[in-house]
């Protein structure tokens, strides 16, 4: 499964690195290296004010370093279990 961080201008103020960061630290904790690839992408066409996007199983969500643990728990475990 593939996890696309965008690595736009916009998302990038929105602190992308960090989210990154983040997001490969639950995949390891979660033991999903097999399951889940995390790609960085050019802009969605999405930009918010809040949050960097991120697309996942054909949605795109906006997150921020206060949600993305739950989207992961969610969404991506949910979905790796399932
Ligand atoms: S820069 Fe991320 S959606 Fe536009």
């Amino acid at each position: 499964m593939d996890l696309m961080v965008c690595v736009g201008s916009s998302c990038h103020l929105q602190h992308s690195r960090e989210l990154i960061d983040r997001l490969k630290a639950l995949i390891l904790e979660n033991n999903l290296e097999d399951k889940v690839e995390l790609k960085g992408s050019f802009c969605m066409g999405q930009c918010a004010e809040q949050g960097v996007c991120v697309r996942f199983d054909d949605q795109v969500y906006s997150l921020t370093m206060d949600t993305v643990d739950g989207f992961f728990q969610d969404k991506v475990v949910a979905k790796a279990k399932s």
